[in-house]
């Protein structure tokens, strides 16, 4: 058994200057987590938001917050996101960013926070099947980070499927970037059980009816998965 779907609305697709009206949106349509992409021009050519975002979020919405570091040095700031941050909320930092994966878990933890660890399109998951059981969550990037609106790029599938044959029951498998009906339904096939959208929710004329679709896609990978698995 994998841990139910759940959606995670990336803000990196809503309207910056009306964030607070954009978030109360995906929360009136369920929205499992907030996605929030931290960028700093460095791991990633491209700049978003810091630990001050982060503070006004969450302070206008209860909805868990999902943190993904797409930053060097994550190690100097996990401190302030998880001072702008609540327990029940998850940092995310990129595996390519650090040779000591363990410390950095270690320290988000010690903030009482969820900790997860994200790879590159290009990273193999031995890199990470060492951390599995401290980790909460692994994140495969189904795009090269640094924006939103990407192809989704189908070679990362069998990383997903790889990850999931060894995860404990309860770990998080997530997938981020270039989801839409079509790619979602094939990273659940494959085990990957939050699901990140930014263009697919905000770039709509209905996020909520996206957000919708997206998991009601998704639960049918799962099912069909299942399926086969009993089937086998
Ligand atoms: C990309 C970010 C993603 C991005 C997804 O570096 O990590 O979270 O916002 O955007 P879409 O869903 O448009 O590919
Ligand atoms: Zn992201």
């Amino acid at each position: 058994m994998q841990p139910a779907i759940k959606i995670a609305a990336s803000i990196l697709g809503a309207n910056p200057v009306r964030l607070e009206e954009e978030i109360k949106k995906i929360e009136l349509a369920g929205i499992d987590l907030i996605h929030i992409d931290v960028m700093d021009g460095h791991f990633v050519p491209n700049i978003t938001m810091g630990p001050f975002i982060v503070e006004g979020i969450r302070r206008i919405t209860n909805v868990p917050l999902d943190i993904h570091l797409m930053i060097e040095h994550p190690e100097r700031y996990v401190n302030a996101f998880a001072a702008a941050a609540r327990a029940g909320d998850l940092i995310t930092f990129h595996r390519e960013t650090t040779k000591e994966p363990k410390e950095i878990i270690a320290l988000i933890k010690k903030t009482g926070l969820k900790a997860g660890v994200s790879l590159n399109p290009d990273t193999p998951t031995g890199t990470v099947e060492d951390l599995l059981d401290a980790l909460d969550m692994v994140l495969v990037m189904s795009v090269n980070p640094g924006f939103a609106g990407q192809r989704f790029i189908p070679k990362v599938l069998p990383k997903i499927a790889r990850l999931r044959s060894i995860a404990p029951d309860e770990m998080d498998i997530e997938v981020d970037g270039g989801i839409t009906t079509e790619t979602v339904s094939q990273a659940a096939q494959q085990g990957a059980n939050v699901i990140v959208a930014a263009s697919a929710i905000f770039k709509t004329d209905d996020p909520c009816g996206a957000i919708k679709t997206l998991r009601q896609t998704a639960e049918q990978a799962v099912k069909m998965r299942c399926t086969q698995k009993a089937n086998a």
